[in-house]
C-alpha cells in the first residue's frame, strides 16, 4: 500500500472525533490536509455540520478557505476541542518532533489550546527515539541567528539553515529555521527547556506532552494509541 493512501486511512480516522459544535485545530503538512479535505468532503456532503476551523498554516487556512470551511481564531475561541495534526516522529510515549513542513510555531500554539490533539502519521514515523531519523527544526529569529547555529552546535547538533526559494525559507513568523541532527535524543523534555531558554530561539519542533491519540496507518491496518494519564 502506497504512503499516501495509508495517510489518507489515518486521517480519515481521525475525522471521526470530530462532532458538531466543535472548535477544530487544522494541522499543517500532507497527512494533516488530507484530514482537512476529509472535513470538507464531511460539510458539504452533510455528515458533519456545525464546526470552526482554527488553520495552523497560511497554506492551510488557503485550502480550508476553498473547501468552505467556516473559519475562526484563538481570541474569538480561546478553546479547541480537537485538532488533526501530523507528525515527522513520533516515539512510545507519544512525543513528537514536528515543523519539516515549517509550520511548528503555530502548530504549538493551537496543539497548547487543544483538549485533545490528535496525531496522525503512516507507520513509517513511529521511532524508538525521537531524532533517530529526523532532524529538530528549530525556529530563530533571522538577527543573528548565526549566534544561535553556534549554541545549537555546542548542544551536540549538526545545523543547517533550512533553503527556501533561492534564499533563506521563511515561516509564516518570517522567521528561518534551523533543522538540526542531535541523533537519538536521550532526553527530549530536557532538549527541549534548554532550548526555550535561548533568547532568538523562537520555538523547537519537540511537542512534549501534547500528542492525547495517536493514530498511524500501516500495513497491518489502523493502530489507535492513546496518551497513558500521569
Ligand atoms: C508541519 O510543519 C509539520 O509539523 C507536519 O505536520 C509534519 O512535518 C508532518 O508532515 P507530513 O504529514 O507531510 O509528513
Amino acid at each position: 500500500m502506497d504512503t499516501n493512501h495509508l495517510k489518507q486511512q489515518a486521517a480519515e480516522y481521525a475525522a471521526r472525533f470530530i462532532e458538531p459544535g466543535m472548535v477544530v485545530g487544522l494541522g499543517a503538512g500532507s497527512t494533516a490536509i488530507l484530514a482537512v479535505r476529509h472535513i470538507g468532503y464531511l460539510l458539504k456532503t452533510g455528515a458533519l455540520r456545525d464546526i470552526l476551523g482554527i488553520p495552523c498554516s497560511t497554506q492551510t487556512e488557503a485550502e480550508a478557505r476553498a473547501l468552505g470551511i467556516p473559519l475562526t481564531t484563538l481570541e474569538n475561541h480561546p478553546i479547541i476541542d480537537v485538532t488533526i495534526d501530523g507528525a515527522d516522529e513520533v516515539d512510545p510515549q507519544l512525543e513528537l518532533i514536528k515543523g519539516g513542513g515549517g509550520a511548528l510555531t503555530r502548530e504549538k500554539i493551537v496543539a497548547q489550546a487543544t483538549r485533545r490533539e490528535i496525531i496522525v502519521v503512516d507507520e513509517s514515523k513511529l521511532v524508538p527515539a525521537l531524532g533517530t531519523t529526523w532532524d529538530v527544526p528549530v525556529e530563530v529569529v533571522p538577527f543573528g541567528y548565526g549566534s544561535q547555529q553556534r549554541y545549537l552546535e555546542s548542544l551536540g547538533a549538526s545545523v543547517k539553515l533550512r533553503p527556501g526559494d533561492g534564499q533563506p525559507y521563511r515561516t509564516d513568523q518570517g522567521n528561518f529555521i534551523l533543522d538540526c541532527d542531535f541523533g537519538p535524543i536521550d532526553d527530549p523534555a530536557a532538549l527541549g527547556e534548554r532550548l526555550k531558554q535561548r533568547t532568538g530561539i523562537v520555538e523547537h519542533g519537540l511537542f512534549i506532552g501534547l500528542a492525547a491519540d495517536v493514530i498511524s496507518a500501516g500495513a497491518g491496518g489502523i493502530q489507535h494509541q492513546t496518551r497513558k494519564s500521569p
